[in-house]
C-alpha cells in the first residue's frame, strides 16, 4: 500500500497596499509594491501565483489607520503602511478574468456595515468566479475604524464575535436559504426566468440585524465562499469551531501549534462537526536561493530595507522602544511613562529588556515558521510542519515583490513535488472549497451549521447564538 504524503496548500499573503507586514521593504530595489494601484500590478500576481500552482491569492484589509504610536496616523503614511489601502474584494474581478483556478481569499469586516450588501458583494464574486472565492472573517481590531463608521470607540471584542455570530446567520439564510439550486430556469417559451416558488425572503429579525429579503444573487457555485478565520482568543476559538473552515494557527513551539490546533479541533467536534472539517494554515516566511550562502545574502539584503519604526506602528507600540534604556524592562519603562501595558502586551513580556524586544524586531526572524535556506532545507522545514507541527498550509509571506514569489515558485514548488508534496496540476473546474477538501464538496458540509437553512423551514426557527448572554465588560 502506498501511503500519499499530505501536500501543502499555498495561498500568497497580499494586501492592495505598499506596505502589510514586512515594513520598509517597498524601498528596496526592485520591489513592485509601490505599483499596488495599478491594475497591471494585480493581473501580475494573478498570473504568477496561478503558474505556481497556488490554491489562493489571500486579500487583507483594515478600515482604519495604524495611529497609536508617535505622531498619530504621520508615521503610517510615511511607512506607505497599509494606507493608501484600496477596497480587495474590487481586485477580484480582474484577477479571475486572467486566470482560470486560482482562488481568492478576500478579508472582510463582520462589524461596521451590515450583512446584506456583503452577501451580495461576495456571493456576486462567487458567481463570477465559479466558486473560486473565500471570505477572511475579521472583527476589526483597530480603534480608529470605529471612528470611520460612525461610533466613538470600539466595539468590546468578545461583543463583536457576537455580533459576528448574527451576522453570519443573516448570511447563510441569504445564501444557503433564500433560493433553490434550480430556481432560475431561463426557460423564454415559458417567459420565466426564475421560478418564483423557488426563492424566498428570509425575514431575519434578531438582536443587531433586520433583513427581509430575498437574496439578490442567484447562488454561485459554492453558494458560501470558503470561511477563512485568523483568531488568538477564546471568543474567537469558539466562533471558528462552529463557523471556520481554513484557520489561521500560531504558536512558537511545536506542541503549541499542536495543541492549538487539537484545542479547535475539539471544539469543533462539539459543534456536530468533524475534527478534519477544518484545515489549519500558517503565515510563512521563507527566503529562497541556489546556495545556503546566497539564501542567507538575500536575508542580508532584505534586513538592510527593514523599518523598525514601521513594526513598532503596526504593532500600535505604546512606547517608542529605541528612545528607551537597551538594559531597562519593558515593563518597568511602561510603568515610569504611565502606560498600560497593553499593545506591546500582544508581542512582548514585560520581564523583556528593551533591547531584546528591538532585536527580536529588528532580527526579522519570524519564529517557527521561517526558513532560510536552498530548496532542499526549505522543504525539508516544510515536511516538518506539515508533519510534525500538523499544519495543511501557508500564507507566504511577502519580503520582496515578485522576488519572494518567484522563488518559491522556481526553486520550492519543483522540490516539493518532486517529493509529492505539492500539486503537479490543478483539477479544472474545481472549486476553492473542493481544493482545498476534496471533489464534490462544492458547498458547505451538512453537519456545518450554515446548511441548516437548505431547509426553507429553518429559516423561521431562530437558531441559537454561539454567545446567549450578551455581557460584555470593557474594550479589548
Ligand atoms: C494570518 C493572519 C491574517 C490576518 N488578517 C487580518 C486582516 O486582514 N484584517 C484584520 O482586521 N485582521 C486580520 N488578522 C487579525 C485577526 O482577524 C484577529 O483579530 C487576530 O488573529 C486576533 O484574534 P482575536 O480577534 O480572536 O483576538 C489576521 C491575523 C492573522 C494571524
Amino acid at each position: 500500500m502506498t501511503i500519499t504524503p499530505k501536500q501543502l496548500h499555498v495561498n500568497l499573503f497580499e494586501m492592495a497596499c505598499v506596505s502589510h507586514i514586512v515594513h520598509g521593504m517597498w524601498r528596496a530595489p526592485g520591489n513592485s509594491r509601490h505599483r499596488y494601484g495599478e491594475l497591471s500590478y494585480w493581473l501580475e500576481v494573478a498570473r504568477l501565483a496561478e503558474e505556481g500552482l497556488f490554491d489562493a491569492v489571500f486579500l487583507a484589509d483594515v478600515i482604519g489607520t495604524y495611529d497609536r504610536f508617535g505622531d498619530g496616523t504621520a508615521a503610517a503614511l510615511r511607512e506607505g503602511l497599509q494606507i493608501p489601502n484600496l477596497d480587495p474584494l474590487m481586485l477580484v474581478p480582474a484577477m479571475a478574468a486572467v486566470t482560470q483556478n486560482l482562488g481568492f481569499g478576500v478579508t472582510f469586516s463582520t462589524t461596521y456595515e451590515p450583512p446584506f450588501a456583503f452577501a451580495r458583494r461576495m456571493a456576486t464574486l462567487d458567481l463570477l468566479t465559479q466558486g473560486r472565492v473565500g471570505w477572511n472573517i475579521v472583527t476589526s481590531y483597530l480603534p480608529s475604524a470605529a471612528r470611520n463608521f460612525g461610533l466613538e470607540d470600539e466595539i468590546p471584542h468578545d461583543q463583536r464575535y457576537a455580533i459576528a455570530d448574527e451576522y453570519i446567520d443573516v448570511l447563510y439564510k441569504l445564501w444557503e436559504g433564500s433560493w433553490d439550486d434550480d430556481a432560475v430556469v431561463n426557460n423564454a417559451a415559458a417567459g420565466v426566468f426564475t421560478n418564483p416558488d423557488a426563492v424566498r425572503p428570509i425575514n431575519h429579525d434578531g438582536r443587531h440585524f433586520r433583513v427581509a429579503g430575498p437574496h439578490l444573487v442567484a447562488p454561485g457555485r459554492q453558494r458560501t465562499p470558503v470561511l477563512f478565520q485568523a483568531t488568538g482568543s477564546p471568543a474567537g476559538l469558539e466562533f471558528a469551531a462552529r463557523h471556520a473552515e481554513v484557520v489561521f494557527i500560531g504558536g512558537n513551539t511545536t506542541q503549541a501549534v499542536r495543541d492549538n490546533i487539537a484545542r479547535t479541533r475539539e471544539r469543533a467536534r462539539a459543534h456536530g462537526r468533524n475534527g478534519d472539517d477544518i484545515r489549519f494554515i500558517v503565515m510563512a516566511g521563507i527566503i529562497a536561493d541556489t546556495t545556503q550562502e546566497l539564501a542567507e545574502k538575500k536575508l542580508e539584503k532584505y534586513r538592510q530595507y527593514y523599518s523598525v519604526e514601521g513594526a513598532l506602528v503596526h504593532a500600535q507600540a505604546e512606547i517608542d522602544l529605541r528612545r528607551h534604556d537597551p538594559d531597562a524592562r519593558i515593563g518597568d519603562v511602561l510603568k515610569r511613562e504611565g502606560v498600560p501595558f497593553g499593545n506591546m502586551g500582544r508581542r512582548f513580556h514585560p520581564d523583556q529588556t528593551v533591547g531584546s524586544a528591538l532585536r527580536q524586531i529588528a532580527s526579522f526572524d519570524e519564529g517557527r515558521f521561517f526558513v532560510v535556506g536552498t530548496p532542499g532545507r526549505i522543504a525539508d522545514e516544510i515536511e516538518r510542519w506539515l508533519d510534525i507541527d500538523g499544519i495543511d498550509g501557508i500564507n507566504l509571506r511577502q519580503y520582496h515583490t515578485f522576488e519572494t514569489a518567484r522563488d518559491f515558485i522556481d526553486l520550492v514548488v519543483p522540490e516539493l513535488q518532486r517529493r509529492g508534496r505539492y500539486r503537479t496540476a490543478y483539477a479544472p473546474g474545481e472549486t476553492l472549497r473542493e481544493r482545498l477538501f476534496e471533489p464534490g464538496r462544492a458547498h458547505l458540509p451538512e453537519r456545518h451549521f450554515g446548511s441548516r437553512y437548505r431547509n426553507p423551514a429553518a429559516l423561521h426557527a431562530p437558531a441559537e447564538p454561539l454567545f446567549p448572554t450578551e455581557t460584555f465588560s470593557k474594550a479589548s
